[in-house]
């Protein structure tokens, strides 16, 4: 295993990736974690990362006393990169100071000695690497040397090898460090001797055990279906650990794509033989909904009710299975476990704090279920690789996000207002079929239209017209925090605009959403 320990560096995320991506291991955990639960974890290899604070702030994170010793005396190799180096250099008896340059951005460093981490390398070979610091190593601990300069004569990379300590200024976890990756390649394989081999089908296997070992032979576990990727590779690898002691739920809430409950009803059934109940409950959420125009209302509506139909279901479980249901199967991810718990002063928070977001995770409190987060260990390509190992369709495994709330909010305002809710689902599903037709769909993080409560004029067939406007979003992002306003190209704007008002009743207006985010935000409400 190769540890992690976040200090809060917007990268932190990607040092795991590029290990596991190297088929090695790695998990990361907050840099201020207790000294036995980074022994627990019996890591041969801790990764200390950047972070944005300066060692000499009264708020700056650290590793925990031991550690040093802890890893001295069990041979553990220790790198510290940009705020991590920093650390290791004052916590060992060196000197951090404010540099006399602050470097940011592409620099070029030079090798000044070949050997241990830079061992791959001649003296004076170059590259070029990606800094953020204003703090640099003005004093090396007893033992340390200096393996590489920036440009400008700072401090680069740093080491210890007999005590295997190891040091880079620079991030080589972005695609801005080219050689990055080698670096990190170099240093797991060669100079701390790391096996690589973790595969998915280990995971797999892992996780199915454990699933296994959780479940007593008599107990039932409830799920629900959300038709995105993760519930639905989190039932299908329960359901192959369980079998159909395993019970799903999807409920149709009135709010979803156009015919969106068939074509997930159909996967759930034909492709991966999930036991699942579908619930229509549209009468009784859009009852509900009647009348209601703000955004976190609506959201409150729809999760309120969810829980309500999700009860029912529960109870209806307990009383044909004569007993209760013991466990609840989600599909949370690893960057929602580190993003709740991001280290002190890092300044990151959860990433769900502008809209209350609730989606199947909303669930009754006193239920008492246990929880199964088969793939709370993985990120999101991880997820789709598993899926695709436990033969969940390609197609659906590629599927654009879709949030919880629906089409409540793609529809401005009052989502049972005339026929809104038809219009957008019909307009979606032409942009939709466009971009799929296009070749697109892959380059494109989320697309889709949205009602807009106003109405324009328009002439159609020689009549006036006073009909509805759509507008059209399509983005590109790595994780939905940020996103860019996807270029299409024109011939293929003229023709979806030309098919949504020629094929849907009511609409004479089509406009398209070219604001990223940040200001907007992805969805409209
Ligand atoms: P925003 O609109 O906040 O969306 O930029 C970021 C990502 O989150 C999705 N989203 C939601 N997902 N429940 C969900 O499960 C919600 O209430 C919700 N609101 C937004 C959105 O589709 C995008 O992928």
């Amino acid at each position: 295993l190769v540890l992690i320990l976040d200090f809060g560096s917007q990268y932190t995320h990607l040092i795991t990736r590029r290990i596991r991506a190297l088929s090695v291991f790695s998990l990361c955990i907050s840099g201020t974690s207790s000294l036995s639960s980074i022994t627990s974890l019996n890591p041969k290899v801790v990764i200390l990362s950047g972070g944005p604070h300066s060692v000499h702030s009264d708020d700056s994170p650290s590793f925990p006393d031991g550690f040093v010793d802890w890893a001295l005396s069990n041979g553990v190799f220790v790198l510290g990169i940009c705020y991590g180096l920093q650390l290791i250099v004052q916590r060992l008896g060196g000197e951090v100071r404010m540099g006399k340059k602050q470097e940011y951005g592409r620099m070029e460093i030079e090798v000044v000695k070949s050997c241990g981490i830079f061992g791959y390398k001649d003296v004076g070979d170059n590259q070029v690497v990606w800094m953020s610091h204003g703090d640099e190593a003005a004093r090396l601990p007893v033992g340390f040397e200096v393996v590489a300069r920036s440009e400008q004569g700072a401090v680069a990379a740093v080491e210890d090898i007999n005590r295997r300590f190891y040091g880079l200024q620079y991030h080589p976890e972005v695609t801005h460090s080219p050689e990055g990756m080698e670096t990190l390649r170099y240093f797991l394989f060669n100079v701390c001797g790391v096996n690589a081999g973790w595969k998915m089908e280990d995971v797999m296997d892992e996780e199915l055990k454990v699933i296994n070992n959780t479940v007593a032979p008599d107990d039932h576990v409830i799920c629900a279906l959300s038709g995105g990727v993760d519930s639905t590779v989190a039932a299908t690898l329960v359901h192959k650990a369980i079998g159909d002691r395993l019970h799903c739920i999807f409920v149709d809430n009135g709010l979803l794509r156009y015919k969106e409950r068939e074509r997930v009803m159909e996967t759930f059934k034909s492709d991966l033989h999930l036991p699942v109940t579908c619930v229509n409950a549209s009468d009784q959420f859009l009852s509900k909904l009647k009348g209601v125009v703000d955004p976190e209302m609506k959201r409150k509506i729809i999760g309120k009710e969810f829980i309500f139909i999700f009860d029912a279901f529960a109870q209806e479980l307990e009383q044909k299975l004569k007993k209760k249901p013991a466990f609840l199967v989600q599909g949370t991810l690893y960057p929602d476990v580190i993003e709740s718990c991001p280290p002190p002063g890092s300044g990151r928070t959860h990433s769900h704090t502008i809209k209350s977001h609730h989606n199947v995770g909303g669930l009754p409190k006193d239920m008492k279920l246990k929880l199964i987060e088969p793939l709370k260990l993985l990120f999101k390509d991880e997820v789709r690789e598993l899926g695709k190992i436990l033969k969940v369709p390609e197609g659906f495994l590629k599927r654009h996000p879709f949030p919880g709330p629906g089409l409540a909010v793609r529809v401005l305002g009052d989502v049972t207002e005339g026929n809104a809710l038809d219009i957008v689902r019909q307009v979606d599903e032409i942009f939709i079929q466009s971009i799929k037709d296009a070749g697109i769909y892959d380059s494109i993080w989320q697309a889709f239209a949205v009602f807009l409560p106003i109405k324009s004029v328009g002439v159609q067939g020689d009549q006036r017209t006073h009909s509805y406007v759509v507008t059209l979003r399509a983005v590109t992002s790595q994780d939905g925090m940020t996103a860019d306003w996807y270029c299409f190209e024109n011939s293929f704007l003229k023709d979806v605009s030309q098919k949504i008002c020629n094929n849907v009743r009511g609409v004479n207006r089509v406009t398209l959403d070219i604001t990223s985010k940040p200001p907007s935000t992805i969805e409209w409400e």
